[in-house]
């Protein structure tokens, strides 16, 4: 690291999942800078990006020119961007922005420093994936935090039609697991009581004849940690062998993020999700076999092309079925490069935007009905901090991913303390507490 860049202010905006969230962290500790929460105090602003869909791109667009009048005011501020969108677009971003000093790719942050000095020359574009260390440079932990996350994977191997992330994450790597053992250790170190170990493909990781369950099993060892989560799951390679090793670890927490997608086997086909329908509620079974009170999120696009009212129903139809804790839904984005963008049979977006609110509206009530079902129960939460819903409460997560609001000090922080649920609401809990665990 060079030594003058403890010295420079750094602001970092980002967008997106959280594995930019993570990698965010590491671009704070790649270049050692002072973070600012200003951007008008920044020597360096960098713009962690995200491609998913349109609206998430076009975001990224507008925020250079958020930034656009800083530089007016300081000519040496460096504006650079990252993540998939400056992967997916490379050197049209400089062509198109004329205050845009830099632009790297998703596996191009343990260069950035060296990036950074060339930039007295000339503008830099740099989205190689031909890397040597792609897990290189840890991310930056705030002391003391609760949580924290650890990336086993980088890539996506799968091939789902509507997705731009294989094109610009690249291909599947994973992480040697010592390396992913040492790091989960130096965070738990660090403070972190919880990990969430990320991937694309989370429970398809294996690496030098290991396989996922065996990393859950690994990190359960390290004393202090108190909880493991990982996401985001494959349905195909959710194995017996992973679901047992789930149950056994009494550490990983009791809920999965398992994207369905789709209800109906012909747009899961379209897809290429390479699962039915029934096979996935047979996998949602042989969960709730193993851990019965497992708690089940998921992701859902709506108006992938193609899609008639019958598909759609066949899709409400599953949500009634497994009743979820929770979904994350969509309107099919068309991305560029990607097969299903050049699929006939687009669906209107007022028939798509129509299909999306019924969906969240019967899922709402779903969750509701949940959360209030856990009234006059006794949850373990893990305090993560203070409430957002005033003073004197905290705030933690019980092990099937539910935010509980208390009254308590944050002196609890860190602790997991049970806690009697006194209302339910759409998207938390509140409650009291018992005692300290
Ligand atoms: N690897 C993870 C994350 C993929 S992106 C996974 O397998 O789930 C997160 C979610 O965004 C996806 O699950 C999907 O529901 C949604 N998504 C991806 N591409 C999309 C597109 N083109 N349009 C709309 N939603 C999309
Ligand atoms: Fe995207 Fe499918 Fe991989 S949703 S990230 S291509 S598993």
């Amino acid at each position: 690291m060079d030594e003058s860049h403890a010295r420079k202010n750094l602001y970092v905006e980002t967008y997106g999942c959280q594995m930019n969230d993570y990698d965010s962290q590491r671009i704070r500790t790649a270049l050692g800078m002072n973070v600012v929460e200003d951007p008008r105090h920044a020597d360096v602003v960098i713009i962690n990006t995200c491609a998913i869909r349109e609206k998430a791109d076009q975001k990224a667009f507008s925020s250079v020119g958020r930034f656009k009048h800083l530089k007016r005011r300081n000519p040496d501020l460096i504006i650079g961007m990252g993540g998939c969108v400056a992967q997916l677009y490379g050197r049209k971003l400089l062509e198109s922005n004329p205050h845009l000093d830099l632009v790297f790719g998703t596996r191009n942050i343990p260069e950035l420093p060296r990036l950074i000095s060339l930039l007295e020359r000339e503008r830099i574009v740099e989205t190689s994936f031909d890397v040597e260390d792609i897990f290189g440079v840890e991310p930056f932990h705030e002391p003391g935090k609760v949580t924290g996350f650890v990336s086993v994977q980088s890539g996506c191997n799968k091939k789902c039609t509507y997705c731009v992330v294989p094109a610009v994450r690249g291909e599947e790597v994973n992480r040697p697991i010592e390396e992913i053992l040492r790091e989960s250790e130096n965070l738990v170190e660090k403070g972190a009581r919880e990990i969430t170990l990320i991937g694309q493909t989370v429970n398809s990781w294996k690496h030098g004849g290991y396989k996922f369950g065996d990393v859950l099993r690994k990190i359960a060892g390290i004393e202090g940690l108190m909880r493991i989560r990982f996401t985001t799951s494959y349905p195909r390679d959710m194995t017996s062998k992973l679901i047992d090793a789930m149950s056994d670890t009494g550490k990983v927490c009791r809920h999965i993020h398992l994207p369905v997608q789709s209800g109906s086997n012909r747009i899961l086909q379209a897809m290429k999700r390479t699962y039915t329908r029934e096979w996935y509620l047979d996998t949602i079974a042989r969960l709730r076999g193993a851990i019965p009170d497992i708690a089940l999120s998921t992701d859902i696009i709506v108006g992938f092309p193609g899609e008639t009212e019958r598909d759609f129903n066949e899709t409400m139809e599953l949500l009634r079925e497994v009743e979820f804790d929770g979904i994350f839904s969509f309107k099919f984005s068309p991305r560029p490069g990607t097969p299903a963008a050049g699929l006939g049979g687009s669906i209107p977006s007022d028939v798509a935007g129509r299909r999306l609110k019924e969906l969240q509206d019967f899922q709402r009530e779903i969750t509701y009905a949940k959360n209030r079902s856990r009234v006059g129960c006794v949850e373990e939460v893990l305090v993560e901090g203070p409430s957002k819903n005033g003073d004197h409460m905290v705030r933690g997560r019980t092990t099937h991913n539910r935010i509980v609001n208390f009254p308590a000090t944050t002196d609890i922080m860190g602790k997991v303390v049970s806690v009697k649920i006194t209302e339910g609401y759409h998207n938390s809990l509140l409650g009291e507490l018992i005692e300290t665990i």
